[in-house]
């Protein structure tokens, strides 16, 4: 049985940002971050949730991402920028990149902003989200170190980047496509691993470049499984060269891994475009077709056994609205580093350990 805490997303939010700021991030810029990490939270991709907090703060201890760089524009035109990130917190430089697609659409109607020199930036959607506020259709991508191999080859070689786009419906929530380019996020191969469970064929490759059930293969030498094979590849070499090869950034195992080498930078780009929708049809007539279209999708008859058909991002959607309300489920290996991370900081988590309910599941 495992515990559960039940924690407010405010509060998530609050004590997140203190530690970050405690830990020489400037307060906006912590607020930036924490927000990223609790919508995370909040859609139930925990995967992205405040339980990266630690790992930026080591490498951050470990002086591999800069608390306060500045973003240098190494080329700029009406449409499009290319910036430096600094090797600051991925989710600053990405809020400053879609602030600055905003602020490039009202002169074009398709802007883009690639940045190099970057790290994690959480989930891709969060970024590409932003954009729909706005009657733009949001595209983003991110390079990642090498997690996968190419077809027919025995290592990793390339990220499972991630690929968000994002249209602004009307009465609808907006679809929101998020997705890696691998089969499953390597958070579901050490879920099993810890559990001492197997994986499904097509998960994961041992060290020689062959499908195994064996979790610990994959973990110890092995790589992930590109989503559809040949096609998830494609997909992540088509992400590679808009976010690093454009921006004259670091790819494949240029790439330093997050967890792995903790006295590298991780050197990760980003690649984000706005498209607005004005351009190409009134905006309110557009999100009226968007409803239709979800309409027509969700009449599907179902299949056997199935109980609903979603749109993508409509299941995250309906995760934060029921997470705003009831609070956000925390695990209490999450709950106990974050008080650990917390304390080490010099911040109050009374409202963390003292007032949420704890649950067993
Ligand atoms: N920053 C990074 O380095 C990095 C790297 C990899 C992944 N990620 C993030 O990891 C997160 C998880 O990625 P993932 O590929 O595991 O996501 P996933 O497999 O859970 O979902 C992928 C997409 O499918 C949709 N979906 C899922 N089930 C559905 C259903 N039944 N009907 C309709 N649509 C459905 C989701 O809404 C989502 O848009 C994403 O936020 C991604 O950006 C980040």
């Amino acid at each position: 049985m495992s515990k559960f805490y039940n924690v407010q997303p405010e509060t998530l939010k609050t004590i997140s940002a203190a530690i970050l700021n405690k830990n020489g991030i400037p307060e906006r810029e912590s607020k930036v971050v924490a927000a990223s990490l609790v919508d995370a939270d909040l859609k139930g991709v925990s995967s992205h949730g405040v339980l990266r907090l630690a790992i930026y703060l080591k490498r951050l201890g470990n002086k591999v991402i800069h608390p306060n760089p500045e973003f240098e524009v190494i080329k700029e035109t009406n449409s499009t920028v290319v910036l430096d990130g600094g090797n600051g917190l991925g989710q600053v430089v990405s809020q400053y990149a879609v602030d600055l697609l905003k602020v490039k659409a009202q002169q074009s109607p398709i802007s883009a902003v690639t940045v190099r020199n970057s790290n994690h930036f959480g989930a891709a959607a969060y970024w590409a989200a932003q954009l729909t506020d706005n009657d733009m259709i949001g595209i983003v991508m991110s390079n990642v170190e090498p997690l996968m191999p190419p077809p027919g080859g025995a290592s990793a070689k390339i990220g499972n980047n991630p690929i968000s786009f994002a249209v602004p419906a009307g009465d609808h929530y907006p679809i929101v496509l998020d997705m890696a380019t691998s089969s499953v996020p390597l958070g579901k191969i050490l879920n099993a691993k810890s559990k001492g469970e197997s994986i499904p064929e097509g998960w994961g490759l041992n060290h020689l470049g062959q499908s195994t059930t064996d979790p610990d293969e994959v973990v110890n030498g092995g790589s992930l499984f590109p989503v559809g094979g040949p096609k998830g590849y494609g997909l992540a070499v088509m992400v590679d060269v808009l976010t690093a090869l454009l921006s004259n950034g670091a790819f494949s195992d240029q790439i330093h891994s997050m967890y792995n080498d903790l006295d590298k930078p991780n050197s990760i780009s980003h690649f984000f475009m706005a498209i607005r929708i004005d351009a190409f049809s009134d905006p309110s007539f557009f999100k009226q077709i968007v409803d239709q279209y979800i309409t027509s999708i969700k009449s599907t008859p179902l299949a056997q056994g199935a109980n609903a058909i979603f749109m993508p991002g409509e299941i995250e959607f309906l995760n934060k609205e029921k997470n705003e309300q009831n609070g956000i489920q925390l695990p209490e290996s999450v709950v106990k580093e974050l008080v650990q991370l917390a304390e080490q900081a010099g911040v109050d988590v009374s409202e963390l350990t003292g007032t949420t309910a704890v649950q067993n599941n």
